[in-house]
């Protein structure tokens, strides 16, 4: 029995402006799946993520992401496609200015949460899920860059996502917090079945952590083979 695929391009070309970043893009992920996305610096894989989560449009091809056609995305349908997303990006993002239950908060509301009880349990669940329960009053600066991208993970959480898009989610993490925040993507991932496709240039992580690979070379998407993915190590 075949099953949808949780993320779906045919034939797509990525484009940032006029410049065509990647062609011919045939790309699929299976739901709970973990995969990696590599590729040197300026190869597209923050410009395929974008794609997939509506920041970007699809110019030419097909898509289809957690059952969202990417074709003729409007912009009144991409809350509903980021609402099946986890976003996880490598400098957190979260706002600055309010504390960590606040943040959440914020995003609860903001894709449609009213009641009150339900937010705060939301809230307690996904920081339990990170093991950040106890942080809830902090605000970020009092956190460390590891302590943050938790909660950035919790936020990503918030709305029981099929698949998280992680751009460089360890870029500015040192190795062994890099190493915690692989084992909590990866925990969350088997415990949700939810997909998770990570870009990284960490290849110490890929060898610690071997999944499927994606490489973005030559403006082209290409399944890696291990082999060669242990040669360039
Ligand atoms: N906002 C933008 N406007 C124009 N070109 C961009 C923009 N962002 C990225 N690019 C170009 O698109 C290409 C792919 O970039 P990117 O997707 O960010 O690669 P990566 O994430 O692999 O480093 C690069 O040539 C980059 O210069
Ligand atoms: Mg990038």
């Amino acid at each position: 029995m075949s099953t949808t695929p949780i993320i779906y391009l045919k034939d797509a070309d990525i484009y940032q402006r006029n410049f065509l970043v990647l062609n011919e893009v045939d790309f699929e992920m299976q739901p709970g799946e973990f995969a990696y996305l590599i590729g040197k610096t300026g190869s597209g894989k923050s410009s395929l993520l974008k794609v997939l989560y509506g920041d970007l449009p699809l110019q030419t091809g097909e898509g289809e992401v957690a059952g969202i056609n990417l074709e003729n995305l409007t912009t009144s349908k991409i809350p509903y496609l980021r609402r099946k997303l986890g976003i996880v990006f490598q400098d957190f993002q979260l706002l600055s200015d309010r504390t960590i239950e606040k943040n959440l908060k914020f995003v609860l509301q903001a894709t449609g949460w009213k009641t009150k009880v339900e937010i705060e349990n939301r809230i307690d669940q996904v920081l339990e899920d990170v093991n950040m329960a106890t942080k809830k009053h902090k605000m970020p600066h009092q956190l460390s860059g590891g302590e943050q991208q938790r909660i950035s993970i919790a936020r990503a959480l918030l709305n029981h996502p099929e698949l998280i898009l992680a751009d460089e989610p360890t870029g500015n993490l040192d190795p062994e917090t890099s190493i915690e925040i692989m084992n909590l993507l990866r925990r969350v991932s088997e415990e949700h079945n939810m997909a998770v496709l990570m870009a990284t240039h960490d290849y110490s992580l890929i060898r610690k952590f071997p999944s499927k690979t994606f490489r973005c070379e030559n403006g082209k998407v290409i399944v890696a083979e291990s082999q060669s993915l242990f040669l360039e190590m």
